[in-house]
């Protein structure tokens, strides 16, 4: 029976990954909307998928923040680093979490974890475009910054986008807009309806969407019923090489409604 359960998650996996034309998915059975464990396998699984895909040499891994992402950063265990040294950065300046599920926050859990180094970047939520510009030009954010633009691998999560907004405080007039504009996701900052097109942005420093397309490990993790209006209008146009990390509630209402 093990067997066949496995094999069926195996196909799962595989037509999932076919649907969003990606490289990998990988599938964990349960609902994490219900149960908090499936988030924990989560993180084990970014773990191994760490432990297996970052080269020899120097790795810089740029991190979001999120609830996902701090339970996910919770399981990630010491990386080999005889021949690795692997430097965690959070993938963008602030945009509105609260500390303990900022990108900051961590990038920096996941360093420890992983016995890697850490960098953080400092900016304040709430900045004049005056003040953004300043301090674009202190050599201590812009060194940062250089890294995050380094970055080979990326590990982030996705959300509902009129639940992001106002969990970011997000303006009454703000969120209309987005409803208005049917969205229906969020990931790094930026907006989506359910095609997969972008309808806004909060402008903040570090990791574009462009940068992501060239990086050669991309981990998306996000799971449960309530998220899957959001993943699949993501996913349509993520790149290719992305893994998402998912579990099987989300899986199977995603195959359902293709
Ligand atoms: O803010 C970082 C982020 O990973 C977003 O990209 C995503 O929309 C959100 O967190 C998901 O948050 P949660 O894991 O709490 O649903």
């Amino acid at each position: 029976l093990l067997m066949e359960q496995f094999t069926g998650m195996d196909q799962l996996e595989k037509q999932l990954a076919s649907l969003f034309e990606i490289e990998r998915c990988l599938i964990v059975s349960g609902n994490s909307d219900e149960q908090e464990k499936v988030i924990g396998e989560f993180g084990e699984l970014v773990d191994e998928a760490l432990q297996r895909q970052l080269p020899e040499g120097r790795n810089i891994i740029a991190v979001m923040g999120g609830t996902t992402m701090a339970e996910v950063a919770r399981h990630v265990s010491p990386l080999e680093t005889t021949k690795r040294h692997n430097l965690f950065v959070p993938a963008r300046g602030g945009i509105g979490e609260a500390v303990s599920i900022q990108a900051n926050s961590v990038s920096a859990l996941m360093a420890a974890n992983a016995h890697g180094e850490h960098r953080a970047l400092y900016v304040p939520e709430q900045l004049s475009e005056e003040a953004y510009h300043t301090l674009l030009k202190e050599p201590s954010i812009r060194t940062v910054l250089a890294m995050i633009k380094e970055a080979n691998c990326v590990v982030h999560s996705i959300g509902r986008a009129v639940h992001m907004a106002a969990r970011r405080k997000m303006s009454e007039d703000e969120i209309v807009r987005l409803k208005q504009k049917n969205a229906v996701a969020e990931s790094f900052g930026y907006f989506f309806d359910e095609h997969g097109a972008i309808v806004h942005k909060v402008p903040r420093i570090g990791l574009s969407l462009e940068d992501i397309q060239k990086m050669p490990t991309v981990l998306a993790v996000a799971g449960g019923k309530s998220k899957v209006k959001a993943i699949t209008a993501y996913m349509k146009n993520a790149p290719k090489q992305t893994w998402l990390i998912t579990d099987e509630a989300a899986a199977n209402e995603i195959l359902k409604g293709k």
